[in-house]
């Protein structure tokens, strides 16, 4: 894949970690900043709901990242925060847990953060005590795709859903069926002390 030309200054930078209450504002900076891009379409969203996601209360926010069962991986630069990727419990199979809303900020691509950010967030479900994950990703979507077959994760079906647009959104539904796999351990054990 292509290199990102800051790559090795830019990443000195960076530091990838679980957020925390306090970063909030930079969270919904963020998360506003990505499904307003070319981007929004990999997180199936419309004219409406990106409207609401404006407009929702410090309340609505806080429970959106941080009351849900879940965390988010955070990828920072200085005080910015340039990526993200969620996690969520699921409430009705044990051990169970969902992926989602994975992003990054385009001039920080392509130098191992998404990865990162993705280890991470693997290795946090696994201290909670997750042992299987799921996560949707949209047909076409190479780089994400890329990123969870690396981790052993298997498409288990295709979907397609009609947004309020008329427009079909569709993606593929893929399990990680066991995150104590010793290849799935080692995998992300070398992501995560590569530095
Ligand atoms: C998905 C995303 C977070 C990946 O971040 P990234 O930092 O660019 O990814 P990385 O540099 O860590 O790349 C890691 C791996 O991704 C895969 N990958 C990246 N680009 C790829 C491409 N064009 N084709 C196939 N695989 C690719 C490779 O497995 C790569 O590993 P390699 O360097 O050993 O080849 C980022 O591209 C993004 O924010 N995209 C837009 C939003 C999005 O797609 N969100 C996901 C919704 S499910």
């Amino acid at each position: 894949m292509d290199e990102n030309p800051f790559k090795n200054q830019e990443k000195l930078n960076t530091k990838v970690e679980i957020a925390k209450r306090e970063d909030w504002e930079e969270l919904k900076k963020l998360r506003l900043f990505a499904i307003k891009s070319k981007d929004g379409h990999f997180f199936g969203v419309t004219d409406k709901s990106v409207k609401e996601e404006e407009t929702q209360s410090e309340e609505a926010w806080n429970k959106y990242f941080f009351d849900n069962n879940g965390f988010v991986a955070i990828s920072r630069y200085g005080s910015e925060i340039v990526g993200m990727g969620m996690a969520f419990k699921n409430n009705d199979e044990e051990n169970f847990w969902r992926m989602r809303s994975n992003y990054l900020k385009p001039e920080f691509r392509k130098m191992g953060l998404g990865l990162k950010m993705f280890a991470t967030t693997l290795n946090e479900i696994r201290k909670s005590g997750g042992k299987k994950v799921s996560l949707n990703i949209e047909v076409g979507n190479k780089e994400s795709m890329g990123i969870a077959l690396k981790f052993g994760f298997k498409i288990i079906n295709s979907k397609s859903v009609k947004l309020e647009t008329g427009e079909e959104f569709k993606y593929d539904n893929l399990d990680l069926e066991n995150l104590d796999d010793p290849e799935v351990i080692k995998k992300i054990d070398d992501v995560l002390n590569a530095g």
